[in-house]
């Protein structure tokens, strides 16, 4: 417990005081973590809850990830792209709402039709909603100047995951090829930050063969490369992927779920003014994770806005909740905000302060 609050004092903590850390599997203890990191997002980025209406745009994708239920080899998804009115409609019911941002996310897909499609949607919402929404793009590997279109079209922030910063568990959860390549998608990462966006990146918790050295390294990645938001989760296998196969190695969903929490908190200790997303894979292996994670260290929220008749279809990995609509957990947390003092932040955009202070050194 001693070794514990003082490690929790420390002003930088070493990959050796991560380890420590994300090794604490006894309550008493995991709740000193938690605390420390509720007090650090309390005093860096406040205790509202910020809404970024989520947009499945499209499950079609060129990579074969292996761990992903849309990966391009999985002949059982049945392919959609979101018809244009209907993705204004949900930027319309995003703007009418007062979320205030919206996350456009899609598989991988690379051709002029697609990148001039985005450029257009961006600009038909910014159209519809006078301006006032903040878009998030989460459409993959593109070129630079794809990601410089797309800006200049009206996209303020991109969120690109790593996946693993290790570079041998990313080659043994990819193809080895040039279409999932950890260098090119280190230099997408950088690419994005020199173009000016906000750049998110993140990780997969309880990966096979991941280590509790592995995620300390992770999370010291995410510090060095700087990144202004952060949307990380647990792996949650799905049975029609190669991954799957590895299922015998993984954690059990509590276990995963313990590890993310953790991971969550520390992430806010060292990186303490950036924006961190509750993800919706930590519903897929807990009731309350994504309320859990808010409580503890994350301040973004994704309701999903997909029209239900394709939000099916955008399964990553099983058990992806897709029946919690978006008012539906909007309530939901209202119920809950009082637990910490959260409450949601209806009507402001919630730029990563991160991102503001960075911007503004310049
Ligand atoms: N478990 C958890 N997250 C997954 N993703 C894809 N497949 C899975 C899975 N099986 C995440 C990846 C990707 C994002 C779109 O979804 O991190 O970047
Ligand atoms: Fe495509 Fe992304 Fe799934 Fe990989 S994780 S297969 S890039 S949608």
């Amino acid at each position: 417990m001693i070794d514990i609050k003082k490690t929790l004092k420390k002003k930088e903590l070493s990959k050796g005081d991560l380890i420590f850390l994300l090794s604490q599997y006894n309550k008493d203890e995991r709740q000193l973590i938690f605390e420390k990191a509720r007090e650090v997002k309390k005093k860096y980025v406040g205790n509202k809850i910020y809404l970024r209406g989520l947009i499945e745009y499209s499950n079609n994708c060129k990579k074969n990830c292996l761990y992903c239920g849309i990966r391009y080899n999985n002949k059982k998804v049945k392919r959609y792209v979101v018809k244009d009115e209907d993705v204004l409609q949900c930027a319309d019911y995003a703007f009418k709402n007062n979320y205030a941002s919206i996350v456009l996310q899609s598989g991988e897909i690379s051709n002029k039709y697609f990148v001039q499609k985005i450029s257009n949607l961006l600009k038909e919402i910014h159209q519809l909603t006078d301006n006032s929404l903040k878009v998030t793009l989460s459409c993959g590997e593109q070129t630079k100047e794809t990601y410089k279109r797309w800006f200049e079209a009206g996209a303020h922030r991109y969120l690109l995951r790593i996946e693993s910063s290790n570079k041998n568990i990313y080659n043994n959860i990819h193809p080895n090829d040039i279409k999932h390549n950890y260098e090119k998608r280190i230099q997408a990462l950088q690419n994005l930050k020199e173009i000016g966006y906000q750049v998110g990146s993140g990780i997969m918790i309880g990966l096979p063969e991941q280590s509790i050295e592995d995620l300390a390294d992770d999370l010291l990645f995410l510090k060095n490369i700087n990144v202004d938001m952060v949307g990380m989760g647990p792996y949650v296998e799905h049975t029609d992927t190669p991954l799957y196969q590895k299922k015998e190695l993984l954690l059990s969903k509590n276990g995963r779920y313990n590890l993310s929490m953790i991971m969550f908190a520390l992430l806010r200790i060292i990186m303490k003014d950036i924006n961190i997303a509750s993800t919706t894979a930590l519903d897929a292996i807990s009731d309350f994770g994504r309320i859990e994670a808010l409580n503890i260290a994350a301040n973004v929220l994704m309701p999903n806005l997909t029209p239900t008749n394709y939000i099916a279809n955008y399964n990553l990995y099983n058990n992806k909740p897709n029946s919690l609509l978006a008012y539906k957990l909007t309530n939901h947390i209202e119920q809950y905000k009082n637990r910490h003092g959260c409450s949601i932040a209806y009507g402001e955009h919630g730029n990563s302060k991160h991102f503001n202070l960075r911007t503004q050194k310049k």
